[in-house]
């Protein structure tokens, strides 16, 4: 399975992906190109620093959202890419997009979803809303993504605990280190796995 990580951002997941890799754990599935939404992504470097091919791709140098999702297909298609992870990608994928690849792209969320999902719910603001709720565990999903914003099936789950004084950037670095880099590579091996042996 040719897998494309799609990024925005510090690419730590990518980075646990190719770290996965690396020691043997996705043998189903070959990391073989990164896209970014931005070039500033320092998830570019790490691509660079481990001779994976990347591509940049900008929402804003295309006229519409069509034209821009064309020209990804155009890309993974020329890649023979027939999986996608989102890592940390910030732009939005349209149904039309997704509608391409049913049960080829995954997400990971940090936090265990239907809590602290959808719209309005990335990044840092997940884990404030966590906080501010209350909750006394929170964690990670991999999920299949679907036209419904965090609304796709339950791939895998990993709880963390909240622990007393958390602020926002602790607990973000715990569920990362403690779920997210954990899940992403199992849940992609899954997933690779499955589309491998063609169901
Ligand atoms: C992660 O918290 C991920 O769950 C969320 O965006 C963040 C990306 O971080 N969707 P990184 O770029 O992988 O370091």
């Amino acid at each position: 399975t040719k897998i494309a990580v799609f990024v925005s951002g510090g690419g730590t997941n990518l980075q646990a992906l190719i770290d996965a890799e690396k020691r043997g754990e996705i043998p189903s599935g070959e990391i073989a190109l990164v896209l970014a939404s931005n070039d500033s992504a320092y998830a570019l470097t790490r691509a660079e620093e481990n001779g994976i091919k990347s591509v940049v791709i900008k929402r804003k140098g295309f006229p519409s959202q069509e034209a821009y999702e064309e020209e990804m297909k155009n890309v993974l298609d020329e890649n023979g890419i027939n999986m996608i992870v989102l890592a940390g990608f910030m732009s939005l994928l349209s149904e039309k997009f997704t509608a391409l690849y049913p049960k080829r792209i995954v997400n990971i969320h940090p936090s265990l979803i239907p809590s602290f999902c959808g719209k309005g719910f990335y990044g840092l603001h997940v884990h404030e809303a966590a906080l501010g709720y209350g909750v006394k565990v929170t964690g990670a999903t991999v999920h299949y993504v679907n036209e419904i914003p965090d609304g796709g099936e339950i791939i895998l789950q990993k709880a963390v605990e909240i622990l007393e004084g958390d602020t926002p950037e602790v607990l973000q670095k715990r569920v990362m280190e403690e779920a997210e880099w954990v899940l992403l590579p199992k849940a992609v091996e899954m997933v690779a796995c499955k589309l491998q042996k063609g169901n």
